[in-house]
C-alpha cells in the first residue's frame, strides 16, 4: 500500500517553534452560540450540561465551526466546570444567567466531593473526543482542556461567576490549608481529566486560568503558578509529548514568571498584553498565542483589518498561533469570523 505521509499539522509545527507562514488560527470558544447550527442543536436538548453529556451532539457542534472556516484546531465541546459536576459537586448553566453551583466553603463541603466517580461521570466527553477524532484530518489536530485548579476553585467556592470572584481569595487568605485541600483535589481530578483526554485523541492540551488575574504576588505564586506546574509535570509524565498551552487571563507581567515557572509549552496572552511586550518577554521562551480583542471582531471595519496586521507583523514571524484575547462573543457576525480567518491564512489585511 502506497503510504502517503500525512501533512504536518500546523498548529503542531507552531507548538513545537516552528514559525509559519501563514501561521495557524483557532479561536477560543470557536463553537457557540454566534453559530445558528450550534443554537439548532442547543434548542435539542434541556440544559448546556445535557449538550456537553450528549457525544452525538457535543461532537457535531465540536466539528460546525471548521465545516465554516478553515481553523487549523478543534476544541472539544464542554466546559470546566464538569469537572466540579463529576466530583459531587451541584453545577447548573440557567438560562441568560450561566453557571450556578451550590457553594463549597469549607472542610466539610471540600471533604463531601469524591474524586472515584469522576472517571465514569466524565465519560462521555472522552466518547465525544473519539467521535471527533474520527471525523478530523490529520493536519487538524483536537484540543482537549480544562480550568486551572485556581480558576475553578472560584467558581465552586462563589457558587458561580461574579464581577470579583472574591469568595475563592477569602477562603484561600482565612484558611489556607482547607483552601489547600480544595485546591490539592483539582490538581489531581484535573491531572486524571487531562490525561484521559489524550488517551481519547486530544493532541494538544490547554488550561485555561480566566482568574489568574485576580491574585497579588505571592497567592499567585501559591495558587496558580504552583497548583500549574503540579498539573503539568503530572500530565506530561503520564501522556508524554503532548504539548500544553497555559492561559493565565489577566496576569500581565506575571505571565512572564507563570512561563518560566509552570513548564507551559506555550502561553495564551489576553487582550491586555502589549505587543511589543509579548514579542521580547514572552516569544523568546515559548510559542505564544492570541490576543485580538473579541469585541474588535464584533465590531469589524478597517479597525479589525489594520488590528489584525499589527499582530501579524509584531508576532507571526516567530512561533505564533493566532487567536483571540479571550472567548468569542455571541453577538459576533459571521462573516468577521470568516474575514479574519481570510486576513490570517492570507497573510495581510
Ligand atoms: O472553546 C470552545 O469552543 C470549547 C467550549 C468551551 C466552553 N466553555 C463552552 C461554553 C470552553 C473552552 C469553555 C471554557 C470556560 N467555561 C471558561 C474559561 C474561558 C473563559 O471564558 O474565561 C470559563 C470561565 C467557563 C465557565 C462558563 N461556562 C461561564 C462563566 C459560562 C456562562 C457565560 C457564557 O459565556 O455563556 C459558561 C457557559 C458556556 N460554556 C457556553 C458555552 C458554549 C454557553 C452556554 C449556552 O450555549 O447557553
Amino acid at each position: 500500500m502506497l503510504r502517503v505521509p500525512s501533512p504536518q499539522a500546523p498548529l503542531l509545527a507552531a507548538l513545537s517553534g516552528t514559525p509559519a507562514s501563514p501561521p495557524p488560527i483557532w479561536l477560543m470558544r470557536q463553537a457557540g452560540r454566534y453559530l445558528p447550527e450550534y443554537r439548532e442543536v442547543r434548542g435539542k436538548v434541556s440544559s448546556f450540561l445535557d449538550l456537553c453529556r450528549t457525544p452525538k451532539l457535543a461532537a457535531e457542534v465540536t466539528l460546525q465551526p471548521l465545516r465554516r472556516f478553515a481553523l487549523d484546531a478543534a476544541i472539544v465541546f464542554s466546559d470546566i466546570l464538569i469537572v466540579p459536576h463529576a466530583l459531587g459537586q451541584k453545577v447548573e448553566f440557567v438560562e441568560g444567567e450561566g453557571p450556578r453551583l451550590e457553594p463549597v466553603r469549607d472542610a466539610e463541603a471540600i471533604g463531601s466531593l469524591d474524586r472515584t466517580s469522576a472517571t465514569e461521570a466524565l465519560a462521555p466527553v472522552y466518547e465525544t473526543i473519539e467521535r471527533v477524532v474520527a471525523e478530523l484530518p490529520q493536519a487538524v489536530p483536537l484540543i482537549g482542556f480544562c480550568g486551572a485548579p485556581w480558576t475553578v476553585a472560584t467558581y465552586m467556592a462563589e457558587g458561580g461567576g461574579s464581577k470579583d470572584q472574591a469568595a475563592a481569595r477569602l477562603l484561600a487568605y482565612r484558611d489556607p490549608a482547607t483552601f489547600r485541600r480544595l485546591i490539592d483535589l483539582l490538581v489531581d481530578a484535573s491531572t486524571d481529566y487531562l490525561v484521559n483526554q489524550v488517551r481519547a485523541g486530544a493532541r494538544v492540551l490547554q488550561i485555561f486560568d480566566s482568574w489568574a488575574g485576580s491574585l497579588p504576588e505571592d497567592a499567585f505564586e501559591r495558587w496558580c503558578i504552583a497548583p500549574t506546574k503540579l498539573l503539568v509535570e503530572r500530565v506530561k509524565a503520564e501522556a508524554p509529548g503532548t504539548p500544553v498551552i497555559g492561559f493565565p487571563r489577566g496576569a500581565g507581567v506575571q505571565a512572564e514568571r507563570y512561563v518560566k515557572e509552570t513548564g507551559v509549552d506555550a502561553v495564551s496572552c489576553d487582550t491586555s498584553q502589549p505587543l511589543a511586550w509579548i514579542r521580547d518577554t514572552l516569544q523568546p521562551l515559548v510559542p505564544v498565542q492570541g490576543n485580538l480583542d473579541p469585541v474588535l471582531l464584533v465590531a469589524g471595519g478597517a479597525e479589525l483589518d489594520r488590528r489584525v496586521e499589527a499582530i501579524l507583523g509584531a508576532l507571526a514571524s516567530r512561533p505564533f498561533i493566532f487567536n483571540l484575547g479571550h472567548g468569542i462573543l455571541p453577538e459576533t457576525p459571521i462573516d468577521h469570523v470568516a474575514r479574519l480567518v481570510h486576513l490570517v491564512k492570507s497573510g495581510s489585511a
